[in-house]
């Protein structure tokens, strides 16, 4: 298992390119077994969950390739419907493969899904959704069993918007027969890329963005080459590293739009931000001020993908700072390592109360998911000393070449190989 090793202390200055965003590129790779055509996936990232996906398309006997940066997948030869728990243990996102499965041999077998330890993650909007669609469900021995003889069209209401649930209804309802409407449906830059995405493949669907997702079943979908949207999150993580070190950056691919709530928060730490386009310019001298309160919500609140980095930021804000996670019930994991680098954090069930400290030192610290390992990072770099990431399979699975995008803007940060 790989490890960091990080010299923190030092200001970051200069640009950076932001990946494809993770959360677009997954489902996408799941929407290419819609069709037996070819799909190209452009610029996809190094990442270790898209990996995953490939691997498991290529269990269904799809062709994948790597090429360039891109990603030719091929499905035309995909037999099967079945979904080996190893993968899915490792990548909750393969619970997408359920719609598309459905779609395209109207059978799907799929272990309980994995992922990130952060909370029970219950997957009940998704299953409840596809009934409706006319599947018929049994779930035995942590396996899920989905049938149905033809995918129908349905008014379908979810009672949270889970971004998860409502792809997976996109991916169900494309090729159903008739109409379906989603009342209640995430709104997430994400889902309005997946939308485009399928609409490139022939799809009728209109609405993403906003609550409500109509769907036309179309008959058949054809191949497309498609550049997912710019991964927030990853530009959110840069953003917060060089608040908290201190610095002017520049990060490039996301419009200030989809990031406007941290960009909110941001400015009431103190930072100066300027937004043109698709890229984000900030700069940040002196110490900042904790923002009073910080609730995470569905998209366009304050993402719960970027709970673990702000709340590194506030250890060493001046004041106090009130983190309140609503998504995932168990994604303060990582408080006890920031602990260990000298943050006065206390944990009262959802809410963390965190009190501003001078600053941080270096330690010796696991990453025990994704967010919360670059949470880690972020605290690292900033941290006086030397401090010790270990365990890096989360953050690479999120992050392609976060060591070498932060070494360029001046940080000094190492990967061994243990
Ligand atoms: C996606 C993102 C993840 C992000 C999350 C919230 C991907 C690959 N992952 O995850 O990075 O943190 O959105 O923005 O896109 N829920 C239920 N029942 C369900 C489904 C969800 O109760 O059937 C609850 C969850 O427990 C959670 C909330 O809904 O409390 C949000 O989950 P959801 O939006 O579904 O997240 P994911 O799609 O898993």
């Amino acid at each position: 298992m790989d490890k960091f090793i990080i010299d923190g202390g030092r200001r970051l200055f200069g640009s950076v390119k932001t990946q494809s965003a993770k959360n677009s590129v997954l489902p996408l790779f799941a929407a290419s077994v819609l069709t037996d055509k070819q799909v190209t996936i452009c610029e996809t990232p190094a990442i270790a969950d898209a990996f995953c996906m490939a691997q498991i398309l290529r269990e269904l006997g799809a062709e994948v390739r790597f090429e360039d940066g891109n990603v030719v997948i091929d499905s035309s030869n995909a037999h099967s419907h079945i979904i080996s728990s190893a993968l899915t243990r490792e990548l909750r996102s393969s619970v997408f493969m359920l719609g598309s499965l459905l779609t395209r041999f109207r059978r799907a077998v799929i272990a309980y899904p994995g992922g990130c330890d952060i909370g029970l993650r219950p997957i009940d909007l998704h299953l409840n959704a596809l009934k409706r669609l006319g599947v018929d469900i049994v779930e035995r021995d942590g396996y899920i069993y989905c049938e149905c003889e033809k995918l129908k069209g349905a008014e379908i209401a979810i009672d949270f918007p889970s971004v998860g649930a409502t792809e997976n209804i996109m991916l169900a309802g494309v090729k159903a027969e008739g109409r379906t409407v989603l009342q209640g449906a995430a709104k997430e830059p994400e889902i309005v890329d997946l939308q485009n995405f399928l609409n490139g493949m022939g799809a009728k669907i209109k609405g993403a963005g906003t609550d409500v997702i109509e769907i036309e079943g179309v008959g058949s979908l054809g191949g497309v080459t498609y550049t997912p949207i710019k991964d927030r999150i990853e530009a959110g993580s840069f953003l917060i590293a060089c608040a908290i070190c201190g610095g002017e950056v520049e990060v490039e691919g996301v419009s200030g739009e989809n990031l406007g709530m941290l960009l909110h928060k941001l400015r009431e730490n103190g930072c100066k931000i300027h937004t043109k386009n698709d890229k984000i310019r900030l700069s940040s001298y002196g110490r900042l001020k904790c923002n009073r309160r910080i609730e995470t919500m569905p998209f366009p609140g304050f993402p719960t993908d970027l709970q673990a980095q702000i709340t590194a930021l506030n250890t060493v804000c001046e004041g106090g700072a009130l983190i309140v996670e609503n998504l995932f019930e168990t994604r303060f994991k990582y408080v006890p390592e920031l602990q260990k680098m000298g943050a006065d954090i206390e944990v009262r069930g959802r809410t963390a109360f965190v009190r501003g400290v001078k600053g941080l030192h270096g330690a010796s610290v696991t990453a025990g998911d994704l967010r919360g390992g670059a949470a880690l990072v972020i605290a690292a770099l900033a941290a006086e000393g030397v401090s010790e990431v270990f365990d890096l399979t989360h953050i690479d699975r999120g992050y392609s070449d976060l060591e070498g995008k932060l070494r360029s803007l001046g940080a000094q940060i190492e990967r061994v190989h243990m």
